[in-house]
């Protein structure tokens, strides 16, 4: 990596703003999935270490008036926050004003503070999520010159919060979360420890259709499954019933499998249903035997087994998108073997590109299995294209 980092730092006395990426699900108050707090906790508790005077802000959610105030407030991560790293976090209800000016120029060394939620300023003109140049200014203004970005999440959007502050302070570095997401996202696009195996699933071959053209370029294999795998059989001339499929995308499907030559793997067997839920009648057909009417909801043993095969020679795998409707007891097979298989792979470095997969992997208690689960969902997908991630290029070089 190119980038100055943390260590490069003096920290000590200073008020050090960072960008974390805390925009998690919450349902009536209570946070359901808190990995995201989790996984910034080593920035926060270095800085504390550190006697910096540590200011964190987030987005939550799509603030578009006055009335998702209430259900967008930070509050209820900051309490989360407070609990995780075992101290007071000192929550302050703006985004801007003296009432946070005055808070954060009392803060002691090694207290944390977060403040509201940066797109409430997006009521005013997207201030936030257009990267206004006056709100940047100001929110740089709060701190010392020193800019931390932590949130991967973000980075791939051009906001104040990220992009803005950092081209209005001295320095920006990635805080540990970021750095771990650059080396092992950004490893798999750059220089992948190879066989590099990409198991890519999920409903929609157009959510991924980057994706799968970088990976066919960057991966050894590439193997398909999950709703997206249909549109690609039907391109070979399968019969796939009532199965989702993209009669749009069948060309490209085509395309990608003929410039593929060989590296892309798809399904032999399917699990199929006469209806969409976990009643009916539930069999396992080979792709070619898709009964009249029916739909593939998962993928069936023989192909779990196939792709484990692939799985088991490769050095490193990215896993991004479930192999069925795995929130459905009867089609979590698919998505549990192949996590199962990748989890069991302690020889290769083992990637989760975040999403339904990394949530998957998770409710299947395999999470601590794997080398890396990324907490980007829209960042690691525009990572693993290829793309540039704005949130990256505009911190500090070496
Ligand atoms: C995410 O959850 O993918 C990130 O926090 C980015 O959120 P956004 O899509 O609302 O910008």
């Amino acid at each position: 990596m190119n980038k100055k980092v943390m260590e490069d730092l003096q920290v000590s006395g200073k008020k050090v703003l960072v960008r974390v990426d805390f925009n998690v699900p919450i349902k009536g108050g209570i946070i359901t999935d808190d990995n995201r707090i989790l996984a910034a906790q080593e920035t926060i508790k270095y800085l504390i270490k550190n006697n910096a005077k540590v200011i964190l802000f987030s987005h939550l959610g799509k603030v578009k008036s006055e009335k998702d105030k209430t259900k967008l407030t930070m509050k209820p991560v900051a309490h989360r926050l407070s609990e995780v790293i075992n101290q007071d976090v000192i929550f302050i209800d703006q985004t801007r004003g003296e009432k946070l000016e005055k808070a954060i120029n009392d803060l002691n060394d090694g207290q944390v503070l977060m403040f509201e939620n940066t797109r409430f300023e997006d009521i005013d003109n997207k201030k936030e999520s257009s990267n206004d140049p006056e709100l940047a200014k100001y929110w740089a203004s709060l701190g010392d010159g020193i800019f931390i970005n932590d949130a991967f999440g973000t980075a791939h959007r051009t906001h104040a919060s990220n992009v803005g502050i950092a081209s209005n302070s001295q320095i920006s570095v990635p805080g540990y979360l970021l750095e771990k997401e650059i080396k092992f996202i950004g490893g798999i696009i750059d220089q992948p420890t190879r066989p590099l195996v990409a198991i890519l699933g999920g409903a929609k071959i157009s959510d991924k259709i980057g994706v799968i053209e970088n990976l066919l370029n960057v991966a050894d294999y590439v193997v398909i499954g999950g709703g997206m795998g249909y549109t690609f059989l039907k391109s070979q001339g399968h019969y796939v019933g009532d199965s989702l499929c993209e009669d749009d995308k069948i060309e490209l499907a085509k395309e990608l499998i003929e410039k593929g030559k060989g590296k892309l793997i798809l399904p032999v067997d399917i699990v199929v249903n006469d209806q969409f839920g976990n009643d009916g009648d539930i069999k396992v057909v080979d792709i070619d035997q898709i009964p009249v009417d029916y739909m593939g909801l998962d993928m069936g043993p023989k192909t779990v087994a196939k792709f484990t095969e692939y799985i088991n020679k490769a050095n490193t795998v990215i896993w991004n998108g479930p192999m069925g409707v795995f929130e459905m007891s009867s089609f979590i097979n698919g998505t549990a073997g192949v996590c199962k298989a990748i989890a069991a792979h302690k020889e290769a470095t083992t990637i989760i590109g975040g999403g339904d997969s990394a949530a998957a992997a998770i409710q299947l208690g395999f999470a601590s299995d794997f080398t890396h689960i990324s907490t980007g969902g829209g960042a690691s997908l525009e990572y693993l294209e290829g793309k540039e991630l704005p949130g990256i290029t505009c911190l500090t070089n070496k």
